[in-house]
């Protein structure tokens, strides 16, 4: 690797659901010391960076995501000493750690949410969105809703108000404006910081900020009351840029460290308009891979979507799974074998940008179907029997075909997939055709290969319904992609000079024959993968 290796530009971060993950001591909980014992298993995957949702103290009304408490651990994933004993080991590996930080909301359990409901004169009073109700108190202040369901605005019996919250009611939103809370949160960042956590996730940023005059939303069409508005005043205030610049410069005053927004109701542009220098380093543009359906041309037209959007010294960040959507293989129904997977990982790894894999990707593991009385998810929960909830991508990671799948030696806090049994780490590390070799390998040749990471994006000509292919390309080398994601064969159409180069195969899930053109013409199977380099 070169000295210009920027682990979060050059890197792949892999975001883990730590309830999920490893549960090392038998309470059906994933933990700290058992990601530390699964981070050889990482590191010989070839990640750079892991992204850990929330790991602070939570009552679990939204499994983390509302906190209670954001300077210390949640008691069942460790201790502070296992988290810095996390770091120090990942560090050791070249490993860089992600923290999740939930900002836009607290738990409703947290100390600063429990004075401040206690009374109207309480001193945190202000560090929440309080508003009396319209009409004499008896409606809500306005008509916001909550996106996962029902008003945004909860009465509180003792004072008399109503409280603000975009998720739950167990999730008050904070109150930004108010400057003790801004230098509060500012705080968490350095604290993190200080104890060598690399960067941070933060979880809705662009909701810090509401409307200073409480305006209803214009109306609209939609499914969900929550979609018959237009979020002109619930989100994506401009006072976020001044925060924004904020957390920036505090993170620039330590070396190397990262940030990447989660945006909520922000289209592309939006998002772009977060990032570049003196602002985040990413922005999640859940409008590029993950919103796309399964078709090349969608897929090439929304990755140059972002690109243009972005400004010039903006990096892009590509991602294929998270911990809120159903999975990949699910959503594309992959069916049993993992060919179109395969097509999936190779684009993830090789266009332009920085990409985020989610546990369990690389065994190409699949939704989870939960009975109601099963269903964990409060969304799920409140929606059903709409499949909205976000179960279904959560359950345990899948290492072995022992019980629970080598997960914990006990019931886990949600079932883990009948898929297990052939589905896991252990068969797929002894298979050479496996969905996770085939990533391991990827993930090889990414570093391999500057030009992958670094290099020119240059999509070919192509054939918009079946076929991906693109040219990457630095002062060193020449490399071709082409991804076809049909069932059946494709051909593209290269010519000129590419046909003339001599190319050697870098890899081909179809074990491809020489010569590779014929009349001009590259020839794909079926869900073929080929990446060629230029001699
Ligand atoms: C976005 C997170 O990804 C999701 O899991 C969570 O429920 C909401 N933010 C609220 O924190
Ligand atoms: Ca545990």
């Amino acid at each position: 690797m070169t000295d210009e290796w920027l682990w979060w530009k050059d890197g792949v971060i892999y975001q883990i659901y730590p309830r999920s993950f490893a549960d090392s001591n038998g309470d059906g909980i994933g933990d700290l010391p058992g990601i530390i014992g699964k981070l050889d298993y990482l590191a010989d995957l070839g990640i750079d960076a892991i992204w850990l949702s929330p790991i602070n103290p939570s009552p679990d009304a939204d499994f983390g995501y509302d906190v209670a408490d954001y300077k210390d651990i949640d008691p069942r994933y460790g201790t502070m000493d296992d988290f810095l004993q996390l770091i120090r080991a990942a560090h050791q590996r070249g490993i860089r750690i992600i923290m999740d930080l939930v900002l836009n909301h607290t738990s409703e359990e947290h100390p600063w949410f429990i004075e401040s409901r206690s009374s109207l004169e309480n001193p945190k009073r202000d560090w929440y969105i309080w508003r009396s109700g319209a009409e004499g108190g008896q409606k809500p202040p306005n008509r916001w809703q909550s996106v996962f369901g029902g008003k945004a605005w909860e009465f509180d019996e003792r004072t008399g108000q109503y409280y603000y919250h975009m998720f739950t009611r167990q999730q008050p939103d904070l109150n930004w404006r108010n400057p003790e809370v801004y230098t509060e949160m500012m705080s968490i960042f350095r604290y993190w910081a200080d104890r060598g956590v690399d960067g941070f996730r933060l979880d809705v940023f662009n909701n810090y900020f509401k409307d200073a005059h409480f305006r209803d939303n214009p109306k609209k069409i939609g499914i969900r009351p929550f979609d018959w508005q237009v979020h002109l005043y619930d989100t994506n205030q401009p006072e976020m840029m001044t925060a924004v610049a904020d957390i920036r410069s505090i993170l620039d005053s330590y070396a190397e460290r990262y940030v990447v927004g989660e945006t909520f109701l922000a289209d592309t542009k939006m998002t772009a308009s977060y990032c570049g220098s003196g602002k985040f380093h990413a922005a999640f543009d859940f409008y590029s891979l993950l919103k796309t359906t399964w078709n090349p041309g969608r897929y090439l037209h929304a990755m140059q979507r972002q690109d243009d959007a972005l400004p010039v010294d903006a990096w892009p960040i590509h991602v294929l799974n998270n911990h809120d959507n159903p999975r990949i293989a699910t959503r594309i129904r992959a069916g049993k074998d993992d060919e179109k997977l395969k097509v999936a990982a190779a684009m993830l790894l090789t266009v332009r940008g920085t990409p985020f894999m989610y546990y369990g990707e690389e065994l190409g593991m699949r939704d989870i179907q939960v009975s109601r009385s099963e269903i964990q998810d409060p969304v799920g929960k409140h929606y059903w029997p709409l499949p909205v909830g976000r179960d279904g991508c959560r359950s345990p990671m899948q290492w072995s075909a022992e019980p629970y799948g080598g997960f914990s030696k006990t019931t886990p806090w949600l079932k883990i997939h009948q898929n297990y049994l052939s589905r896991n780490v252990q068969a797929q590390q002894a298979d050479p055709d496996s969905l996770l070799n085939f990533y391991k390998y990827l993930l090889n040749l990414r570093r391999s290969y500057a030009a992958l990471r670094g290099g020119l994006f240059i999509p070919l000509h192509h054939e918009p319904q079946r076929v991906l292919s693109f040219i990457r390309q630095d002062n060193d080398h020449r490399i071709l992609v082409a991804l076809n994601l049909a069932r059946g064969r494709s051909k593209l159409a290269l010519g000129g000079d590419i046909t003339r180069y001599q190319w050697d195969v870098l890899l081909s899930n179809k074990k491809k024959n020489q010569p590779l053109f014929e009349k001009g013409w590259l020839k794909l199977e079926g869900y073929e993968v080929c990446i060629l380099v230029q001699k």
